[in-house]
């Protein structure tokens, strides 16, 4: 029997593979801290997460037995994949279940910003009627700056008819085969600061990415632009953004992601009245749950029964 544990909640529905598998046991324990979760992976084959689970060297080290850790979801930067490598667990993701929704949402937080529907929606149901405040923009004849040109990066402008009426204009960012491919001219983030009415944020959180949206960046940047983050907190300077809507550079931020998830009571963002905030929804609809789930599982089926896999983020050496 492969014993496999899942230790964030993940879809009962998109479980079902390993659920019914006959030669599987499936343990669902959630909410762990690092110390429980090691006190307990010894006898398991496989650990299936979403992104509450930071999965660090520590726990490999106690999980003895360990062949693949499942990530439900894109993001591998809960799982400590250095130590994944050198102990020889594979880690396999789900890259492709929950775009539609992340797109989604971030279209949503676009939207949001442009016509500040939090913040009307609060003084709405507070029993004020307070239009004046709430001049909105449009996104006709903008020009939208996607940093990323991965899946979601890229569906943020592929929404066909809208891009046409509206006569949005796109300036991308990323890497150089992949915009030959798709045909796309890359901008610089040079000129997507300059020039861009809003940007929205796509890539994944390393090195480079880190702070790659900070001070210097603000002070170039063209005066009232808004801002979406649905991507991984800490790509944007948090305390430098907060600066720049106080100075009016930035005319609003809608963040669905933090550089420390849950964010502390008393951070910035949550009280500023230039943001909307969201904690971390990109992928939580029914749909992406229940993609990721199955496709992850699969993989992770595969993988214990040595059978051929996909969506490998890292092999064993
Ligand atoms: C992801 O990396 O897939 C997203 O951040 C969604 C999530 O894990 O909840």
């Amino acid at each position: 029997m492969y014993k496999v544990l899942v230790s964030d909640p993940i879809s009962d529905f998109g479980l079902q593979q390993l659920t019914r598998a006959e030669d599987v046991e499936i343990a669902q324990i959630t909410g762990l801290t690092e110390e429980e979760l090691i006190s307990i992976i010894r006898p398991y084959d496989a650990l299936l997460v979403r992104s509450q689970t930071k999965v660090t060297r520590r726990i490999m080290e106690a999980g003895v037995h360990l062949k693949v850790i499942g990530r439900a979801g894109v993001g591998v930067d809960n799982i400590d994949l250095d130590a994944a490598t050198s102990r020889g667990i594979i880690v396999v993701n789900a890259p492709d279940g929950n775009t539609v929704s992340t797109c989604e949402h971030t279209f949503a937080m676009r939207m949001a910003l442009a016509r500040h529907i939090p913040q009307a929606h609060a003084k709405t149901v507070a029993g004020l009627w307070e239009r004046k405040s709430f001049l909105g923009v449009e996104l006709r004849n903008k020009i939208l700056g996607v940093l990323g040109l991965g899946r979601i990066g890229i569906g943020q402008t592929r929404s066909g008819i809208w891009d046409d009426r509206y006569r949005l204009r796109s300036l991308f960012i990323g890497r150089k085969a992949k915009a030959n491919k798709l045909g796309i001219k890359l901008a610089t983030v040079d000129e997507i600061i300059r020039t861009a009415d809003f940007m929205t944020i796509h890539t994944p959180l390393t090195n480079e990415t880190h702070h790659m949206i900070a001070g210097p960046q603000f002070d170039v940047m063209k005066r009232g632009m808004r801002i979406i983050n649905c991507a991984r907190g800490g790509i944007i300077d948090e305390a430098s953004l907060i600066e720049a809507l106080d100075e009016g550079i930035v005319a609003g931020a809608a963040f669905d992601v933090f550089e420390c998830e849950p964010p502390a009571s008393d951070h910035p963002f949550l009280r500023h009245p230039k943001m909307i905030v969201t904690p971390h929804l990109g992928a939580s609809t029914l749909e992406a749950q229940e993609n990721v789930a199955l496709d992850v599982s699969e993989q992770v089926i595969r993988i214990l029964r040595n059978e051929p896999f996909k969506n490998a983020v890292t092999i064993s050496v």
